[in-house]
Protein backbone atom coordinates (compact mmCIF):
# COMPACT_ATOMS: atom_id res chain seq x y z
CA UNK A 1 0.00 0.00 0.00
CA UNK A 2 1.13 3.68 -0.96
CA UNK A 3 2.16 5.92 1.82
CA UNK A 4 -0.55 8.41 2.45
CA UNK A 5 0.18 11.52 0.99
CA UNK A 6 -0.09 15.12 3.08
CA UNK A 7 -3.86 16.64 2.91
CA UNK A 8 -4.13 17.29 -0.90
CA UNK A 9 -5.27 20.98 -2.00
CA UNK A 10 -8.20 20.86 -3.63
CA UNK A 11 -10.71 23.72 -4.82
CA UNK A 12 -14.31 23.77 -2.47
CA UNK A 13 -16.20 22.53 -5.37
CA UNK A 14 -13.92 19.57 -5.73
CA UNK A 15 -14.03 18.81 -1.79
CA UNK A 16 -17.73 19.14 -2.53
CA UNK A 17 -18.40 16.18 -4.12
CA UNK A 18 -15.86 13.83 -2.12
CA UNK A 19 -16.87 15.09 1.50
CA UNK A 20 -20.25 13.43 2.37
CA UNK A 21 -18.57 9.82 2.05
CA UNK A 22 -17.32 9.89 5.82
CA UNK A 23 -17.17 6.56 7.47
CA UNK A 24 -20.37 6.51 9.20
CA UNK A 25 -22.04 7.04 5.53
CA UNK A 26 -20.14 4.67 4.34
CA UNK A 27 -20.64 2.04 6.59
CA UNK A 28 -24.67 2.57 7.32
CA UNK A 29 -25.74 4.57 4.67
CA UNK A 30 -24.13 4.13 1.39
CA UNK A 31 -25.28 0.49 0.48
CA UNK A 32 -28.44 0.67 1.17
CA UNK A 33 -29.30 4.04 -0.32
CA UNK A 34 -27.89 3.83 -3.29
CA UNK A 35 -27.04 0.44 -3.91
CA UNK A 36 -30.03 -0.80 -2.49
CA UNK A 37 -32.80 2.28 -2.93
CA UNK A 38 -31.63 4.97 -5.35
CA UNK A 39 -30.50 2.57 -7.96
CA UNK A 40 -33.32 0.56 -8.51
CA UNK A 41 -36.13 2.76 -7.81
CA UNK A 42 -35.00 6.46 -8.21
CA UNK A 43 -31.88 6.11 -11.02
CA UNK A 44 -33.59 2.76 -12.63
CA UNK A 45 -30.39 1.25 -12.80
CA UNK A 46 -30.52 -1.61 -10.36
CA UNK A 47 -26.99 -2.77 -8.85
CA UNK A 48 -26.84 -6.51 -10.32
CA UNK A 49 -27.35 -4.71 -13.92
CA UNK A 50 -24.03 -2.26 -12.86
CA UNK A 51 -22.68 -5.44 -11.27
CA UNK A 52 -22.95 -7.47 -14.75
CA UNK A 53 -22.00 -4.56 -16.47
CA UNK A 54 -18.36 -4.56 -14.33
CA UNK A 55 -18.04 -8.25 -14.81
CA UNK A 56 -18.16 -8.03 -18.91
CA UNK A 57 -15.12 -4.94 -18.40
CA UNK A 58 -13.32 -5.91 -15.54
CA UNK A 59 -9.52 -7.47 -16.26
CA UNK A 60 -7.04 -9.28 -14.24
CA UNK A 61 -5.10 -5.96 -13.84
CA UNK A 62 -7.84 -3.52 -12.62
CA UNK A 63 -7.48 0.44 -11.46
CA UNK A 64 -11.24 1.07 -9.86
CA UNK A 65 -11.10 4.89 -9.29
CA UNK A 66 -13.86 6.72 -7.18
CA UNK A 67 -14.00 3.69 -4.94
CA UNK A 68 -17.33 4.57 -2.69
CA UNK A 69 -17.40 1.38 -0.26
CA UNK A 70 -15.76 -0.82 -2.53
CA UNK A 71 -18.78 -3.13 -3.74
CA UNK A 72 -18.00 -3.41 -7.25
CA UNK A 73 -14.26 -4.73 -6.84
CA UNK A 74 -15.07 -6.90 -3.59
CA UNK A 75 -18.04 -8.47 -5.31
CA UNK A 76 -17.48 -8.54 -9.23
CA UNK A 77 -15.82 -11.80 -11.13
CA UNK A 78 -12.78 -10.86 -12.03
CA UNK A 79 -10.88 -13.56 -15.08
CA UNK A 80 -8.17 -14.94 -12.55
CA UNK A 81 -8.25 -15.92 -9.43
CA UNK A 82 -5.21 -13.60 -8.23
CA UNK A 83 -5.92 -10.07 -9.98
CA UNK A 84 -3.72 -6.80 -9.53
CA UNK A 85 -6.57 -4.78 -8.02
CA UNK A 86 -5.18 -0.71 -7.49
CA UNK A 87 -8.10 1.43 -5.80
CA UNK A 88 -7.61 4.94 -6.54
CA UNK A 89 -9.77 8.37 -4.41
CA UNK A 90 -9.34 11.45 -3.28
CA UNK A 91 -11.10 10.55 -0.27
CA UNK A 92 -8.93 8.66 2.48
CA UNK A 93 -12.10 7.17 4.10
CA UNK A 94 -13.49 5.99 0.31
CA UNK A 95 -10.09 4.30 0.24
CA UNK A 96 -10.41 2.43 3.43
CA UNK A 97 -13.46 1.21 3.11
CA UNK A 98 -13.32 -0.40 0.11
CA UNK A 99 -9.29 -1.25 0.60
CA UNK A 100 -10.55 -3.50 3.81
CA UNK A 101 -13.69 -4.78 1.74
CA UNK A 102 -11.91 -5.80 -0.90
CA UNK A 103 -8.61 -7.26 1.05
CA UNK A 104 -8.27 -10.95 -0.05
CA UNK A 105 -6.92 -9.34 -3.44
CA UNK A 106 -4.50 -7.11 -1.25
CA UNK A 107 -5.36 -3.70 -3.40
CA UNK A 108 -2.28 -1.34 -3.96
CA UNK A 109 -4.34 2.14 -3.35
CA UNK A 110 -3.71 5.85 -4.40
CA UNK A 111 -4.70 8.97 -2.86
CA UNK A 112 -5.56 11.41 -6.13
CA UNK A 113 -7.52 14.28 -7.28
CA UNK A 114 -8.52 12.88 -10.43
CA UNK A 115 -9.07 16.43 -11.86
CA UNK A 116 -4.93 16.94 -11.96
CA UNK A 117 -2.38 15.23 -13.51
CA UNK A 118 -2.24 12.13 -11.66
CA UNK A 119 1.40 11.14 -10.96
CA UNK A 120 2.06 7.52 -11.65
CA UNK A 121 5.19 5.17 -11.14
CA UNK A 122 4.00 1.42 -11.36
CA UNK A 123 2.77 -0.66 -14.53
CA UNK A 124 -0.19 0.28 -15.92
CA UNK A 125 -3.54 -1.24 -16.39
CA UNK A 126 -5.44 -2.95 -18.72
CA UNK A 127 -9.17 -2.09 -17.35
CA UNK A 128 -9.85 0.83 -15.33
CA UNK A 129 -13.53 1.08 -13.80
CA UNK A 130 -15.19 4.44 -12.66
CA UNK A 131 -18.94 3.88 -11.44
CA UNK A 132 -20.62 7.39 -10.40
CA UNK A 133 -17.53 9.50 -10.17
CA UNK A 134 -18.43 11.85 -12.73
CA UNK A 135 -21.72 13.05 -11.58
CA UNK A 136 -19.29 14.29 -8.26
CA UNK A 137 -17.16 16.06 -10.57
CA UNK A 138 -17.07 19.93 -10.90
CA UNK A 139 -17.63 21.21 -14.36
CA UNK A 140 -19.37 21.22 -17.74
CA UNK A 141 -18.68 17.62 -18.89
CA UNK A 142 -16.12 19.10 -21.49
CA UNK A 143 -14.33 20.29 -18.08
CA UNK A 144 -14.33 16.92 -16.49
CA UNK A 145 -13.67 14.97 -18.76
CA UNK A 146 -9.83 15.93 -18.59
CA UNK A 147 -10.13 13.26 -15.92
CA UNK A 148 -10.15 10.60 -19.52
CA UNK A 149 -7.44 12.41 -20.41
CA UNK A 150 -5.31 11.61 -17.46
CA UNK A 151 -6.27 8.08 -16.80
CA UNK A 152 -5.99 6.95 -20.60
CA UNK A 153 -2.42 7.77 -19.35
CA UNK A 154 -2.58 4.59 -16.95
CA UNK A 155 -4.10 2.13 -19.67
CA UNK A 156 -2.03 -0.14 -21.73
CA UNK A 157 -2.37 0.19 -25.38
CA UNK A 158 -6.11 -1.97 -25.51
CA UNK A 159 -7.16 -1.72 -22.60
CA UNK A 160 -10.65 -0.65 -21.54
CA UNK A 161 -12.22 2.03 -19.20
CA UNK A 162 -15.73 1.94 -18.36
CA UNK A 163 -18.41 3.10 -15.95
CA UNK A 164 -21.08 4.48 -15.13
CA UNK A 165 -22.40 7.73 -14.33
CA UNK A 166 -26.06 9.88 -13.98
CA UNK A 167 -27.22 12.03 -16.65
CA UNK A 168 -29.73 15.14 -16.65
CA UNK A 169 -30.37 16.76 -20.59
CA UNK A 170 -33.15 14.33 -22.39
CA UNK A 171 -32.95 11.35 -20.24
CA UNK A 172 -35.52 9.37 -18.58
CA UNK A 173 -36.05 11.16 -14.71
CA UNK A 174 -38.49 9.83 -12.45
CA UNK A 175 -40.02 12.98 -10.77
CA UNK A 176 -38.18 11.64 -7.46
CA UNK A 177 -34.72 11.77 -9.64
CA UNK A 178 -35.26 15.16 -10.95
CA UNK A 179 -36.14 15.87 -6.94
CA UNK A 180 -32.76 14.22 -5.49
CA UNK A 181 -30.53 15.20 -8.12
CA UNK A 182 -31.47 19.31 -7.76
CA UNK A 183 -31.03 18.60 -3.88
CA UNK A 184 -27.40 16.73 -4.61
CA UNK A 185 -26.37 19.60 -6.90
CA UNK A 186 -27.33 22.26 -4.89
CA UNK A 187 -25.51 20.59 -2.00
CA UNK A 188 -22.42 20.27 -4.14
CA UNK A 189 -23.02 16.42 -3.98
CA UNK A 190 -23.32 16.18 -7.65
CA UNK A 191 -22.05 18.50 -10.24
CA UNK A 192 -24.24 17.14 -13.34
CA UNK A 193 -26.19 19.34 -14.57
CA UNK A 194 -24.75 20.24 -17.69
CA UNK A 195 -23.81 16.48 -18.16
CA UNK A 196 -26.03 15.16 -21.37
CA UNK A 197 -25.74 11.95 -23.28
CA UNK A 198 -24.60 14.16 -26.30
CA UNK A 199 -21.68 15.73 -23.96
CA UNK A 200 -20.59 12.24 -22.61
CA UNK A 201 -20.50 10.69 -26.15
CA UNK A 202 -18.34 13.13 -27.52
CA UNK A 203 -15.82 13.40 -24.80
CA UNK A 204 -15.32 9.63 -24.89
CA UNK A 205 -15.54 9.64 -29.00
CA UNK A 206 -12.77 12.45 -29.51
CA UNK A 207 -10.33 10.59 -27.25
CA UNK A 208 -10.75 7.10 -27.94
CA UNK A 209 -10.95 4.34 -30.91
CA UNK A 210 -14.07 3.15 -29.80
CA UNK A 211 -16.35 3.92 -27.35
CA UNK A 212 -20.17 2.82 -26.81
CA UNK A 213 -22.91 4.13 -23.97
CA UNK A 214 -26.10 2.35 -23.23
CA UNK A 215 -28.82 4.32 -21.42
CA UNK A 216 -30.92 2.22 -18.28
CA UNK A 217 -33.35 5.51 -16.54
CA UNK A 218 -31.12 8.22 -16.32
CA UNK A 219 -27.63 6.12 -15.87
CA UNK A 220 -25.45 5.97 -18.54
CA UNK A 221 -23.23 2.78 -18.64
CA UNK A 222 -20.07 3.51 -20.73
CA UNK A 223 -17.30 1.66 -22.29
CA UNK A 224 -13.97 2.81 -24.28
CA UNK A 225 -11.12 1.14 -26.04
CA UNK A 226 -7.44 3.02 -25.70
C1 LIG B 1 -20.71 8.13 -5.60
S1 LIG B 1 -19.19 7.46 -5.00
C2 LIG B 1 -19.03 6.08 -6.12
C3 LIG B 1 -18.78 4.78 -5.39
C4 LIG B 1 -18.75 3.53 -6.25
N1 LIG B 1 -17.85 3.61 -7.37
C5 LIG B 1 -20.14 3.15 -6.72
O1 LIG B 1 -20.39 3.16 -7.93
O2 LIG B 1 -20.99 2.85 -5.88
C6 LIG B 1 -18.01 8.60 -5.65
C7 LIG B 1 -16.58 8.35 -5.18
O3 LIG B 1 -15.74 9.24 -5.94
C8 LIG B 1 -14.79 9.85 -5.06
N2 LIG B 1 -14.39 11.16 -5.62
C9 LIG B 1 -15.13 12.28 -5.69
N3 LIG B 1 -14.43 13.28 -6.27
C10 LIG B 1 -13.20 12.76 -6.58
C11 LIG B 1 -12.02 13.30 -7.19
N4 LIG B 1 -11.97 14.58 -7.60
N5 LIG B 1 -10.96 12.47 -7.37
C12 LIG B 1 -10.99 11.17 -6.95
N6 LIG B 1 -12.08 10.62 -6.35
C13 LIG B 1 -13.17 11.40 -6.17
C14 LIG B 1 -15.53 9.95 -3.73
O4 LIG B 1 -14.66 10.08 -2.65
C15 LIG B 1 -16.32 8.63 -3.72
O5 LIG B 1 -15.55 7.59 -3.15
Amino acid sequence: METPSLELEVSPEVHAGQAVYTRWTLRLLYDVGVLGYSNRFVWKCPTPTQLEWYNANVSANHLDVGVGTGYYVARCRYPAPSPRLALMDLNANSLERAASRAARYSPETYRRNVLDPIGFDAPRFDSIGLNYLLHCLPGSMDEKAVVFDHLRSLLNPGGCLFGSTLLQGDVPRSAQARLLMRLYNRKGIFSNQEDTLESLERALHTRFKESQISLHGCVALFRARA
